[in-house]
């Protein structure tokens, strides 16, 4: 099982830049790399912020751009995201809980949850009482591991300028991840950074955007200051002991590929 993460993608309408820079070029040399090097994933989760704006527009360039990749693509809701817009391109999302984009799927020996964390006008997160009730359940009645996906990261990062404007109700999914009696992976996106760690005992990982980053300023309150920093994707690794995480820039790279030694007998491994 290889499943593929990308986050905060923030697609403009054609003509429209960012920060001076093409949002949609950048996502199509991620959609390259990833073809050339991870063509055999099964699926391809976005983590939402797939828009700058909810512009219809960006949502059909985005739809566009998919063509290329070589697997299929889950979508998650971000706060710059706006449902209706993406349901105009995207018509035949399902979804779970009514007017949100939030279902489960069973990947393998996994199962995938794919939380709607979107709250209408705000940055921060938000799951309603609907939208918690499911996620209950689901946890609940669980027979799988678990891939959670959500825009907004549930932990603080120790992170100021991102934690204020993580999931604004993380303490009450809390005890529904304690309670689960199978084993739970979080993954998201919102920071724009890639970061993994352990909340609560439970492991949580977020990625990169694919346009723009945010500098790891670790003592600054308020706004972010964003950077173009390398942009990367994660590639997860389901298997039978549990779950590998592995980053990977995909930018523009000339650099010399050379062996890590000059021979194999250099190298010393106990269990070869
Ligand atoms: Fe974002």
């Amino acid at each position: 099982m290889k499943i593929i993460h990308l986050s905060d993608l923030h697609i403009t309408p054609a003509g429209k830049s960012l920060f001076g820079e093409d949002p949609t070029e950048h996502l199509s040399q991620c959609i390259e790399h990833i073809n050339r090097h991870h063509a055999d994933a099964q699926y391809c989760v976005l983590t939402g912020d797939l828009t700058h704006a909810g512009h219809p527009m960006a949502y059909q360039r985005l739809a566009e751009c998919l063509k290329a990749l070589a697997m299929p693509v889950r979508f998650l809701m971000g706060n710059h995201d706006d449902r209706a817009a993406f349901g105009q391109v995207f018509t035949q999302q399902p979804s779970e809980v009514a007017g949100f984009v939030q279902h489960a799927e069973v990947l393998g020996d996994y199962e995938a949850l794919y939380l709607d964390t979107l709250q209408d006008g705000y940055t921060d997160g938000y799951l309603c009482e609907q939208r918690l009730m499911w996620l209950e359940q689901k946890l609940a009645t669980a027979t799988r591991p678990i891939l959670l996906f959500s825009h907004h990261p549930m932990p603080m990062l120790q992170y100021p300028s991102m934690d204020w404007l993580r999931l604004s109700n993380a303490e009450q999914v809390l005890p529904l991840l304690k309670r689960c009696t199978q084993p739970v992976h979080l993954f998201s996106g919102h920071v724009h950074r890639c970061s993994a760690g352990v909340w609560n005992g439970i492991p949580f990982f977020t990625v990169n955007g694919t346009n723009h980053q945010h500098e790891l300023d670790l003592t600054t309150p308020g706004a972010a200051t964003s950077t173009f920093e390398p942009a990367s994707y994660a590639v997860i690794l389901p298997h039978a002991e549990g779950v590998t995480v592995h980053f990977q820039p995909f930018g523009y790279d000339d650099s010399v590929r050379f062996p890590y030694t000059g021979s194999l007998d250099a190298l010393k491994c106990r269990h070869a």
